[in-house]
């Protein structure tokens, strides 16, 4: 379903940069590559660019936002940075880490943005064109994942344009995703103990693995490619679309190779296609549960979670 809004594809160069700084100042949506996955960016501190994220995406009120910034100084505006944060910020940003932690009060960030919570998400990304957006403006920015709410996730800007084309101002095209699975989510809490509220790229083996209380986003159904998903399958059906791994080929493979970090990037690529092709049901062989396995596993159940 297209929107109002004509979509501009804008190039990950110095001028597209700077007209997507010029667009998100005037309180507009860009779709943004990251090292993750495209994310939906709007001026953090705008409760009116902040509503036009939930509305363009269809996304429910109760699930907030990451804070995207490009320093630590910046972060620790927004954030209680106690030694543990501080620990976990020096090691993993900029990168696919996201920390949840106690908000300062006076922060100026839209209301929305938390969504009620008295906790903020923080994330310094890694990805250059994203870096180089980000020392363009003088604002923090709002971006979940560019998709429909519960659609599958983006990795490319056509992944982008198949769900928001017209409904956002614009997209900068920097080709696929390095990592292509959404940030490691940590809550850091006042006494130094760590929660990990989304598996993802950075494994935190110590850290303890705490189901749902605190990140509303992580709904049993999502990343939902609009088809019945089977999992952990052995023999496929003629009308299944084949997720494969390794030695079991299928329509679309993982990793040919077994490389999980491979299978990571192509996990969304892999979704899209079995979204598009004619064959009305997916099948998708075991992935091993292992390091990252363990978040695509993750993302791969509630893919197969029927909405509702
Ligand atoms: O890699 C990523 O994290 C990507 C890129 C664009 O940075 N962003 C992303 O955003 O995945 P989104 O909105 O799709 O997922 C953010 C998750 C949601 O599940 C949300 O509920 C959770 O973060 N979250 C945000 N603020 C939170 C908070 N204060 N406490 C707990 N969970 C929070
Ligand atoms: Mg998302």
């Amino acid at each position: 379903m297209r929107g109002k809004y004509v979509t501009e594809t804008l190039q990950p160069d110095k001028g597209g940069i700077a007209r997507a700084a010029q667009i998100l100042s005037a309180g507009g949506l860009v779709a943004v590559p990251t090292e993750t996955v495209y994310g939906l960016a709007a001026r953090a501190d705008s409760d009116k660019a902040v509503a036009r994220i939930y509305q363009a995406k269809g996304r429910p009120t109760f699930n907030p936002l990451i804070v995207h910034v490009g320093t630590l100084q910046h972060a620790r505006s927004f954030g209680e940075f106690v030694p543990e944060a501080e620990r976990l910020a020096e090691l993993y940003w900029p990168g696919p880490l996201t920390l949840v932690l106690q908000s300062l009060s006076e922060t100026r960030l839209a209301s929305a943005v938390t969504a009620g919570l008295d906790t903020v998400a923080i994330r310094i990304p890694a990805h250059q064109v994203m870096r180089a957006l980000l020392s363009n403006v003088d604002f923090p920015l709002a971006a979940p994942s560019a998709n429909r709410s519960g659609f599958i996730s983006p990795t490319t800007a056509a992944h982008v344009l198949t769900s928001l084309d017209g409904r956002i101002d614009a997209v900068i095209d920097a080709g696929a995703c390095a990592a292509g699975l959404e940030s490691t989510i940590v809550a850091v809490r006042d006494n130094g103990r760590t929660d990990v509220l989304r598996p993802g790229p950075i494994e935190l083996g110590a850290a303890t693995t705490n189901s749902t209380i605190e990140a509303p986003g992580q709904l049993a159904s999502h990343y939902s490619p609009g088809k019945p998903i089977r999992l952990e399958a052995t023999a496929i059906a003629k009308d299944e679309f084949c997720i494969g791994f390794g030695s079991s080929l299928g329509d679309c493979n993982l990793s040919s190779a077994g490389d999980m970090k491979e299978a990571a990037s192509r996990l969304y690529g892999c979704l899209h296609d079995a979204a598009r092709s004619d064959k009305p049901r997916i099948a998708v062989v075991p992935i091993p549960e292992e390091g990252i396995g363990m978040a695509i596993n993750d993302r791969l159940r509630r893919a197969a979670t029927p909405p509702g």
